[in-house]
């Protein structure tokens, strides 16, 4: 796949077949991956790779927590913006567009509350990556060689026709991951990375997330 086709068509999938990844798929996934950039080639990102039981127990203990009502609390705070910003309104708009298309209504609370869920069952994925960082790293910094790390995956993944959802719901409860996932606690949890077959027949995948217009985003300095 031509790379400018690939970030095009690159798009969260949060509807999985059950098929298995297999694990020599993945690694070479990993391999293509790590050609990402990070600062001074520090290669900060180390990844636990979720299948089988551990996910299904991960999966479990994830979606327990959140219908008992516990709080999540993931080791990074991703959500700092406040109710009246820009940046609310593009989760609403997103969540809008994501209930218009799974047919849920505005007050139709069960089904809300079945579908947030489902962030934090993985998707039911077959396959999920943790990305982690030592703590002795600083807490900002190796967040840019991740997030380097993270794409790169997501665009690989689809050379091998897997699908991918990025979602920081995987790791809000982390002790959870990390018991099933065996992170030693040297390890600080970044994000979590669901891969698997998409399911065209799920309605979810067919959502396509706006984006602002680059114009609005841009200062162009010094051009003509
Ligand atoms: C750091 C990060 C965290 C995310 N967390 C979640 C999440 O918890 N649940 C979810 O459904 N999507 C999550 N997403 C996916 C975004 O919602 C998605 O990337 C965005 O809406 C743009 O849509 P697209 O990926 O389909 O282009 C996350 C993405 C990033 C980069």
């Amino acid at each position: 796949m031509d790379i400018i086709d690939a970030i095009k068509n690159r798009k969260s999938i949060r509807g999985y077949k059950p098929d298995q990844v297999p694990k020599a798929v993945i690694m070479e996934i990993l391999e293509i991956a790590v050609r990402a950039p990070s600062t001074m080639n520090t290669q900060p990102w180390e990844f636990f790779v979720l299948a089988g039981e551990p996910l299904r127990k991960t999966i479990q203990g994830c979606a327990e927590r959140i219908r008992a009502g516990e709080s999540p609390h993931p080791e990074l705070e991703v959500i700092g913006w406040t109710n009246d910003s820009v940046y609310r309104v593009r989760q609403v708009d997103l969540a809008k567009n994501i209930f218009q298309v799974m047919d849920i209504s505005r007050d139709d609370k069960v089904k809300r509350v079945a579908w947030m869920e489902r962030g934090f069952r993985f998707f039911d994925a077959p396959a999920a990556i943790i990305i982690c960082v030592d703590r002795s790293l600083s807490e900002a910094g190796p967040l840019l060689d991740v997030g380097a790390v993270m794409q790169n995956i997501c665009l690989a993944a689809l050379h091998y026709g897997l699908g991918t959802c990025i979602h920081d719901q995987g790791v809000m409860f982390p002790e959870v991951v990390r018991e099933h996932a065996s992170i030693p606690e040297s390890k600080r949890i970044i994000i979590a990375v669901s891969m698997g077959y998409p399911d065209q027949d799920n309605v979810v995948n067919k959502i396509t997330a706006d984006r602002e217009p680059v114009e609005g985003l841009t200062k162009w300095i010094g051009f003509p």
